[in-house]
């Protein structure tokens, strides 16, 4: 099933999510599938819960955007241990379509987090993977790749939005 993708101004996207508890069950592992199938529909290579209006601290990482069934990686309750060096690259989301923008973030990071069994698991991340490593987790914490820009920046991308909400085009 393809969930709708929420966007930029529902408030579920920035408000910290509840830690999932059902680990096992069918229909987390159902969920864990639906937002893969959602994520590849719109071309991402990251999801979080949020974004389809769940406000549950689970994401879903392929940056192989479906090419590689090896990089898929699920992270329930995750939380950042370590970030390593810099890196800055151009960053969007899929609640923020048609913005992308330079954001600095580190360019390794390592997550301890559980799959959907409920097992814990410890991954390290580099370049891009370590960038959507960093922009879910902070998805679930309710914060969005603009809090990561200048005051200008975001006042501006804000206005845009605000333009096309009126408009009846977001
Ligand atoms: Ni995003």
């Amino acid at each position: 099933m393809v969930y709708r993708i929420v966007k930029y101004g529902d408030p579920v996207l920035e408000k910290p999510c509840d830690p999932v508890t059902d680990f096992g069950a069918p229909q987390l592992e159902k969920l864990v599938a639906d937002m893969f199938e959602t994520m590849y529909a719109h071309k991402g290579v990251g999801l979080a819960a949020p974004q389809v209006g769940l406000s549950r601290r689970l994401t879903v990482i392929d940056c192989s955007a479906g090419e590689d069934d090896s990089q898929k990686v699920v992270l329930i309750n995750p939380v950042i241990t370590k970030l390593e060096g810099s890196q800055t690259g151009e960053e969007g989301c899929l609640s923020i379509p048609g913005f992308r923008e330079n954001v600095k973030r580190a360019q390794k990071a390592t997550v301890r987090a559980f799959d959907p069994k409920g097992h814990p698991i410890e991954i390290t991340g580099e370049d891009l993977f370590a960038r959507a490593i960093q922009h879910e987790t902070d998805h679930l914490n309710g914060i969005l790749f603009l809090t990561h820009l200048s005051l200008l920046k975001r006042d501006l991308i804000r206005r845009k939005i605000r333009k096309l909400v009126k408009a009846g085009e977001w």
